[in-house]
């Protein structure tokens, strides 16, 4: 199998150069992307594909589930290096309907690593349960998870000393929540981004409620 995928990567690489002789020497040349994408590592979103974007313009964390745990260290050293080095503009956080990793959070607790992980999604499935509920299936709820998983991302970036520094230094630098859907490959906005001046107008906490 990888020999598999070394020759398919030769392929890839050959028909690349051929498009554009230079290709590879332009990408090695800098790495400029305008934006920072945090997403779940599911196989089926790949962020360059999904986003339609080339190597060197998008630059990417994912993990299960696309959860922001405040104190990670993986995370938030991509992040700072995404807006203090690369200067990125955009911090994308996008999650997707059919996520395993919401599903898994919605079930009985099989007692390993990934329920820590996953334990932001159930702490938001109990605050949203009477919303949920109202939903029209299993299917329907967790997708409306996955939705509110996205825009409690959006507020915990927002609120990491790393955006708030930047802010204060006037760095026009936006937070978007999108989601993207499986079956039909399209990315959804889901009006949940924070810019700049948006914890004055949101009063001192700065804590917003999820809609
Ligand atoms: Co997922």
């Amino acid at each position: 199998m990888l020999n598999d995928l070394l020759e398919r990567n030769a392929v890839w690489s050959g028909a690349k150069k051929t498009g554009e002789p230079d290709y590879f020497m332009r990408l090695a040349a800098q790495q400029t992307p305008d934006f920072f994408w945090i997403g779940c590592s599911d196989s089926r979103v790949p962020a360059n594909v999904v986003a339609g974007l080339d190597p060197g313009e998008v630059f990417v964390h994912r993990n299960v589930a696309n959860v922001i745990h405040s104190s990670d260290m993986n995370l938030l050293s991509a992040l700072e290096f995404a807006v203090d080095f690369l200067k990125i503009r955009e911090v994308i956080v996008c999650g997707h309907y059919g996520c395993g990793g919401v599903k898994a959070a919605t079930e009985d607790l099989p007692q390993c690593l990934t329920d820590h992980w996953l334990e932001p999604i159930r702490r938001l499935a109990r605050a949203y349960a009477v919303d949920l509920v109202k939903e029209d299936g299993e299917e329907a709820r967790r997708d409306r998870l996955a939705e509110l998983n996205v825009i409690e991302g959006v507020r915990r970036v927002s609120e990491t000393p790393i955006l708030q520094r930047a802010w204060s230094r006037g760095l026009c630098i936006k937070v978007h929540g999108l989601i993207y859907g499986l079956k039909d490959g399209r990315l959804r906005d889901l009006d949940c981004t924070v810019g700049p001046g948006h914890f004055e107008a949101e009063g001192e906490s700065g804590a917003r409620a999820v809609t």
